[in-house]
């Protein structure tokens, strides 16, 4: 079994890469030297457990233990990279907890009948370019490659250029990877306080909520900030501020999440009017509709504000597979004897994508003290991820019977 050396001693190889010693949170963004080395670190992880590792036409990292193309197969894990200045744990707990979960089931002998894979998706958080769960989306062509290709970064550079600077091949949608995929169990930290109210370890998913994310432009005219008369001004920051506060004030008439957690501003100098205004809105909530309806309405203010608001991506609401779901939840309650709750989410997931396109997924979520993610402040308690890596385990026997 799985101890906490044993957790401690992976999860501690991943602990330096990308850390920021300002932050202590992460910054480990898509085609980027960080990202180089944790996917070398997944392929050497991989090679020295003896799994054949690939890397689909997507960007996607899969390290199989059976021939993937004998049937499909069972696949678990998550995602490397992070958002800006993010936690340790979010994505990275499942890779590490996945490749453990084979370690344990090995060392009992288990052999799975059908092949067993750990997946990388790339680009999760889409911190970089923009479109969350960009791997899996491109995996499954709910996004498409020339669009992914011409994704431009904070920089101008494209995903394109990126991709050919890191000797890679362009993107495309890869159909035969996916056939391969029979279903998916994705092990996550919960990033709520669910499990840590019910004071239990381990969740399984129902459901995420459906959310999206717009770019917003506002342009104005660059001008001296000492020597422009306020009714001479065309203050680009303006309309954005307004719009700020405006989506605040639609997201609680509506009843749901607004977050404007990205600007940028051009010339960007504290003594010069703004000329440009780029921002980003991420909208999220409990019905399509109350979601679309707050958009539509954010959409004509910033209109008559003379800004343009433009969708860059969308994640319908997601039920997971009921059937796998129940069997995974019969799975964990059989290992650990605990009680498993049943959480929905506000958070996206690549298991989330690969459901909307026809793959039975199912989740598990590992206790989070304080809830907090997308932060440094981010945690799991050691004993918690041991107990993910057991259920984990658990879920793979029983599933690859
Ligand atoms: C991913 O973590 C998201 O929900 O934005
Ligand atoms: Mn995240
Ligand atoms: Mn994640």
């Amino acid at each position: 079994m799985t101890d906490t050396e044993d957790f401690l001693r992976l999860w501690d190889e991943l602990a330096p890469i990308g850390r920021s010693a300002d932050s202590g949170g992460y910054r480990r963004y898509v085609l980027t030297d960080e990202d180089a080395t944790l996917r070398e670190w997944f392929a050497a992880t991989a090679a020295a457990r003896g799994l054949e590792v690939t890397q689909d036409r997507a960007g996607n990292q899969w390290a199989w233990w059976g021939d993937p193309d004998a049937r499909p197969g069972l696949v678990i894990g998550s995602h490397l990279d992070s958002v800006p200045d993010g936690g340790a744990f979010d994505g990275p707990l499942g890779v590490v907890s996945a490749f453990l979960a084979l370690d344990e089931l090995r060392a009992r002998g288990v052999r799975p009948a059908r092949p067993v894979g750990v997946a990388c998706f790339a680009d999760e958080e889409g911190a970089r370019f923009g479109v969350a769960c960009g791997g899996s989306r491109l995996l499954t062509g709910a996004l498409e490659p020339d669009r992914a290709m011409g994704l431009r970064d904070g920089d101008g550079v494209e995903l394109g250029e990126a991709l050919s600077h890191a000797g890679r091949a362009p993107v495309a949608a890869d159909p035969e990877a996916l056939r391969r995929v029979g279903a998916f169990v994705e092990l996550h930290v919960e990033q709520g306080r669910g499990l840590q109210d019910l004071g239990l370890p381990v969740a399984v998913a129902s459901e995420i909520i459906p959310h999206g994310r717009w770019r917003l432009d506002f342009r104005g005219e660059a001008n001296h900030a000492g020597t422009t008369r306020l009714e001479d001004r065309h203050d680009a920051m303006l309309g954005y501020a307004g719009a700020v506060l405006e989506a605040r004030r639609l997201a609680a008439s509506h009843g749901v999440l607004a977050t404007c957690g990205k600007v940028a501003v051009t010339p960007g100098g504290v003594n010069a009017v703004p000329a440009h205004v780029t921002a980003w809105l991420d909208a999220r909530g409990d019905e399509v509709g109350a979601v679309r309806a707050m958009v539509a309405e954010m959409e004509a203010f910033v209109a008559e504000h003379e800004g343009e608001m433009a969708q860059e991506s969308w994640t319908d609401a997601t039920r997971f597979d009921d059937a796998l779901t129940a069997r995974v939840r019969d799975a964990v309650r059989a290992s650990t004897g605990d009680e498993v709750p049943v959480l929905g989410t506000g958070a996206g997931h690549d298991a989330g994508i690969l459901a909307l396109a026809g793959v039975p997924a199912a989740m598990l979520f590992v206790r989070n003290p304080t809830g907090v993610s997308h932060s440094p402040a981010e945690h799991a308690e050691v004993d918690d991820c041991v107990a993910g890596v057991h259920a984990l385990a658990s879920v793979v026997e029983e599933l690859s019977r």
